[in-house]
């Protein structure tokens, strides 16, 4: 299907009766969340969420995360949570923490992949709470780009993605987290990392303990993934990236177009096309919420090479370095 794309300023009044009324019709909307954008739809409508996968272009043993207004929906949404879980939401929502638990039999198995676990979350950004509770039924949506591509962070990154596969993206301004939600199971007999993410993990762990980490998945077939989010190659740009480790010299490639991905005081020589540096300090938040972007424009420059430096391991680093690592990887997943 093809639209004539409109983008909503989300500050004008109607726009977002606009947007609930479409996504009751079971159309797709973009809205803001403050990770990433996301591309939303009915969630427990298959039709409405069978467009996500078109419009994405996205494999169907990708399971979606539900996005609600207040916990009262969670009843909605999921059979039970368990203690820890419970320990998570009421430290971190609404927040970029994505609970996975069972779900209920009115969540479409599109929605989960077939996986009896759903994603769900409470997004921390008063445009998305807005238009969830308007709306008034879970909303699912995974981010609001092509599949494998980068994250968009602002409504102009979803246009230049998805023009013309979706009626309406509310235009909310820049994500301020910038990183997508740290994801984590409770399918199991204990808490599992699916993905990290926004919600630094050691946050996490001084709630609820130790969290297992779950092992990288690299395959790639038809079965349902446990976190395809955790496809080595993902979050991609089309240009090679190479990381190189933190504080160690980046130097551009003698021939080569090179661009480079740095921050704070990371040092580097040669000549390079273009330098994208995210913070001046090290301020991990705000190369988060500038990560995705800088990515993105080092991504349209016609380079052979974009150089990154690694991040620090701990915190909203450890998101990050996980996206390097994805946008790095060219030959694991194709
Ligand atoms: O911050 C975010 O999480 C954004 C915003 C829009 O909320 N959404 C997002 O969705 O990043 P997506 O689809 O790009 O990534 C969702 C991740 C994937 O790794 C997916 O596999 C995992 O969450 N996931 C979702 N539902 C799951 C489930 N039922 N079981 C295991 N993993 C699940
Ligand atoms: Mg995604």
């Amino acid at each position: 299907m093809s639209f004539n794309t409109k983008i909503l300023d989300a500050n004008s009044p109607s726009s977002i009766s606009v947007a609930a009324s479409a996504l009751r019709e079971g159309q797709l909307v973009a809205f803001p969340t403050e990770t990433v954008y996301g591309l939303g739809a009915i969630a427990t409508s298959a039709e409405a969420v069978a467009g996500i996968f078109e419009a994405k272009q996205r494999p169907t043993f990708d399971p979606l995360i539900v996005h609600i207004a207040e916990r009262g929906q969670l009843g909605d949404v999921v059979t039970h949570i368990p203690p820890l879980a419970m320990a998570l939401a009421d430290a971190f929502w609404p927040g970029p923490l994505t609970l996975v638990l069972p779900k209920q039999s009115t969540i479409p198995d599109l929605v989960t992949a077939g996986l009896p676990g759903v994603g769900v979350r409470i997004p921390a950004h008063p445009i998305a709470l807005e238009l969830l509770k308007s709306v008034g039924l879970p909303v699912a949506a995974p981010s609001a780009n092509p599949f494998g591509g980068i994250s968009p962070t602002t409504a102009q990154h979803v246009m230049d993605g998805l023009n013309s596969r979706l009626p309406y993206i509310l235009d909310g301004g820049p994500c301020q987290v910038g990183v997508e939600s740290t994801v984590v199971s409770f399918m199991g007999d204990h808490p599992i990392l699916l993905r990290p993410g926004g919600c630094a993990v050691e946050e996490l762990e001084a709630i609820i303990g130790p969290i297992e980490r779950a092992a990288p998945n690299a395959a790639l077939d038809d079965a349902a993934q446990p976190a395809p989010g955790m496809l080595s190659r993902h979050y991609a740009p089309s240009t090679p990236l190479i990381v190189m480790a933190r504080n160690s010299e980046a130097v551009s490639i003698y021939g080569q177009k090179c661009g480079l991905l740095t921050y704070g005081k990371q040092p580097f020589s040669g000549s390079f096309v273009r330098i994208e540096r995210l913070e001046t300090s090290e301020d991990l938040q705000t190369c988060a919420s500038r990560f995705f972007a800088a990515l993105r424009s080092l991504d349209s420059c016609g380079l052979d090479v974009i150089i990154a430096h690694e991040f620090p391991d701990h915190g909203l680093g450890i998101a990050l370095n996980d996206r390097l690592q994805r946008a790095a990887c060219r030959s694991c997943d194709g």
